[in-house]
């Protein structure tokens, strides 16, 4: 439709019928097939309301949304297709790894080809917008959320937006298998107080600027068509309701010009926040501040047309918001054809198909971080007796908290993984302690999460036993996927007790242990890797994870990710990023000088800093060299290492370049990642790498929240992670 017509649609339309469009229901207003169900009575609206509403979320059903949507279009005046939303994070039914695994490929090319997956099969089964990515920086591995961020690095993080929302959304929204992206959550949301979850964030407006909105920058550059309030206060204002945050920043400064939504219910909870006396002041607040829709409450149906009516806001704020609903609709071509790919048999066609079960086991094996091997991988694929045991020797649940359609039955097991690709070697599998804590009431996205096959009294000394028998033993061990994902803050990051003593006991009797964990978050490990002879960071890996496992234990793929966020010494130790600032004291290691700034009771530094990451070989680094050592404003230095596989395997080595400002009119950070490059070699083989390095990667905020570069030196650093010493100086010259 052209956009006059929408006009003259927007036009003709009453005003309830344009407030409808600003309602966001969910699924259960559509249970039995759109019948009236108890939450639409307890919501206060009837069955006239709901027929005008604009979007829904959740509805997953293709045959159902297909029903929906007729009865949408007959019972609204206009005929106005509904849009059909939900969270598709790390996959619809063929389910990637969890995003922070996928920011471990650093390979934002890999996470769009599962971004353009997602949207097939979500497209196929009726949706049009997921509410993905989640762009929030993240630096506290306490907060549950950590899992759907890919990372603590905004460069990267920029690189995953761009990658993601463009595989989402292909070349236009109306072609085929595209869906829209709606980025989340705007902003900050990723640096709740203590990572309790909810929680008030206090951020410096530099560290707002210049570490968290380059992400969403990077998605809204990239042409998300959707923006997600986020829940948090900023300054003490709630973003949901912050007009500055929504219009002067997001709208005028970054040039947002698609759909803003509320979080679920976000507009609601100005009242519980302390902004807001009732539910008519929260409807002011969030429409002042540019929120088109609402999710999931009754707030806007209820009171906007009563504050207009009191002169208290204007119609044509809802026209601007209605405006742009519709013409996302527009553009989504369901003026045109209001169930765009829905289409039955393209859906069980595409869902877990063979070429998509192939990119989501090597997604998979990609995003696994081999953080120490002590020569024990890889495996030999006969004459070998192994020990599997731990909880997730056989557990199925593998696709982390935000994989709303993942299925047991559909996932690939460690065990079943390891049986197919070592059969020449013999498996005793024995899960020896459960994987939720005893005594724990674990409560996931759909009520109470109990324990799929509880152990026996006697099963961890049967995993015991075996251990001692075999030759070597991999202890799959980890947090339950309800563990992170939303509401799951946790403030001590180790495994729980039952696993820790399981791992006691068999690294005891077998010094051979291959420690697998999965978990959403980085948890602190100290242990574990002390005990092991191998440690493998598995994250929540998705429908192929068994498979993708085995791959890398018996070295048919090189384990090639890399940290996307540090692994902290322990709990105490976050938030930890590697870029953070030095102090006026910063340790020299003298532990006899009291006034330095350091812990009396551990390291400064943490278990495993970003970047980090082994694979079966070693590399090697020259010095770095510069084409020059002085770089005019308009100049651009090169950079470069000749990398050489030093090694008998094969491998995938990713070469950083983090650069310092050595000072400046503020404290800059000790040192930021501006590049990497994944390269391939084979023994013996080198290559030159090369970095071009420009004015642009200098600037930052200054002390007038100038975003600028200054004159000065700065460091070039290129190595294998952010704690490489590997270093050159250069020096920028401005007039
Ligand atoms: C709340 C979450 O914060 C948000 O990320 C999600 O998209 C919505 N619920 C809808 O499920």
């Amino acid at each position: 439709m052209e956009r006059v017509k929408l006009i003259e649609l927007l036009n003709d339309m009453s005003l309830e019928e344009k407030i409808g469009q600003l309602m966001q229901l969910s699924s259960n207003f559509y249970e039995d097939e759109a019948v009236l169900t108890g939450s639409a009575m307890e919501f206060g609206i009837g069955e006239n309301e709901i027929d005008q509403a604009g979007s829904t979320l959740s509805i997953f059903d293709p045959e159902t949304i297909k029903k929906i949507q007729q009865k949408a279009i007959e019972k609204q005046p206009h005929h106005i297709p509904l849009l059909f939303m939900a969270d598709i994070i790390n996959g619809y039914k063929t389910i990637f790894p969890i995003p922070l695994a996928q920011g471990c490929t650093f390979q934002p090319e890999l996470a769009k080809e599962c971004a353009v997956v997602s949207a097939k099969e979500a497209s196929a089964g009726g949706l049009h917008v997921t509410f993905s990515p989640m762009v929030d920086l993240v630096r506290d591995a306490r907060w549950g959320r950590v899992m759907e961020s890919t990372g603590e690095d905004k460069y990267l993080n920029s690189l995953f937006a761009k990658a993601i929302v463009e595989g989402y959304q292909g070349k236009q929204l109306k072609d085929k298998g595209s869906i829209a992206a709606c980025v989340k959550h705007f902003a900050a949301y990723g640096a709740p107080t203590a990572g309790k979850e909810y929680n008030n964030v206090e951020l410096s407006m530099r560290s707002l600027r210049e570490d968290y909105l380059p992400a969403y920058q990077s998605a809204i550059d990239a042409g998300s068509a959707m923006v997600m309030t986020s829940f948090n206060t900023l300054d003490r204002i709630p973003a949901t309701g912050n007009k500055w945050l929504m219009q002067d920043i997001l709208r005028n400064e970054m040039g947002f010009d698609g759909v803003l939504i509320s979080d679920w219910a976000a507009i609601e909870e100005l009242i519980s926040q302390g902004v807001a006396e009732d539910k008519e002041e929260a409807a002011r607040l969030a429409i002042n501040a540019g929120v088109d829709i609402d999710m999931a409450t009754n707030i806007y149906i209820k009171h906007l047309a009563g504050l207009i009516q009191k002169g208290t806001i204007s119609e044509s704020q809802i026209d601007k918001a209605v405006l742009r609903i519709l013409t996302l609709k527009n553009d989504l071509g369901l003026f045109e054809n209001p169930y765009k790919d829905l289409n039955p048999e393209e859906y069980s066609r595409y869902n877990l198909c063979s070429s998509h079960r192939e990119l989501a086991r090597k997604a998979a094996a990609d995003s696994m971080v081999l953080l120490k091997n002590e020569g024990i991988l890889p495996l030999k694929k006969s004459g070998l007796r192994i020990a599997l045991v731990g909880p997730y020797a056989e557990e199925l649940h593998l696709y982390g908290a935000w994989s709303l359609l993942g299925e047991d039955k559909d996932t690939v097991s460690l065990r079943v993984g390891m049986e197919c690709a070592g059969s020449e070697n013999k498996l005793y599998c024995i899960k020896g302690v459960n994987l939720i804590p005893d005594q724990e009431f674990l409560y996931g996205f759909k009520g109470l999460v109990t324990e799929r096959n509880p152990v026996t009294s006697d099963s961890f000394e049967e995993a015991v036993k075996a251990a001692s028998e075999a030759d070597l033993v991999i202890i799959a061990l980890g947090e339950h996927a309800y563990h992170s994902g939303e509401g799951g803050s946790k403030a001590d990051l180790r495994l729980p007790k039952q696993q820790r003593e399981l791992f006691e006991a068999v690294s005891r009797v077998n010094r051979n242990c291959i420690s697998i964990i999965f978990s959403g978050r980085p948890l602190d490990l100290r242990d574990i890797s002390e005990g092991s002879k191998a440690l493998l960071q598995a994250w929540f890996p998705g429908s192929e994870g068994g498979n993708a496992i085995a791959d890398l234990l018996y070295g048919k793929v090189q384990p090639s990710a890399r940290l996307a966020m540090t692994f902290p010494y322990c709990t105490g130790q976050v938030p930890v990023h590697y870029d953070h600032f030095n102090t006026g004291r910063p340790f020299n290691g003298d532990h006899k000088n009291r006034f330095q700034s350091k812990y009396l009771d551990i390291p400064n530094e943490p278990l495993y800093p970003f970047g980090y990451g082994l694979g079966y070989t070693e590399f090697g680094y020259s010095e770095v060299r510069l084409s020059d050592t002085l770089m005019k404003k308009q100049d651009t230095v090169t950079a470069s290492v000749v990398v050489k596989n030093m090694g008998e395997h094969a491998g995938t080595e990713t070469v950083q370049l983090y650069l310092q400002d050595q000072k400046a009119s503020v404290v800059r950070p000790i040192r930021e990642l501006k590049g990497f490059q994944r390269v391939y070699l084979e023994p013996g083989e080198f290559v030159e790498i090369m970095f071009e390095i420009n004015e642009e990667m200098l600037r930052f905020y200054n002390h007038n929240m100038e975003y600028t570069s200054e004159q000065g030196a700065f460091t070039i650093f290129i190595g294998e992670n952010a704690t490489t010493n590997n270093q050159a100086e250069c020096y920028l010259q401005l007039d």
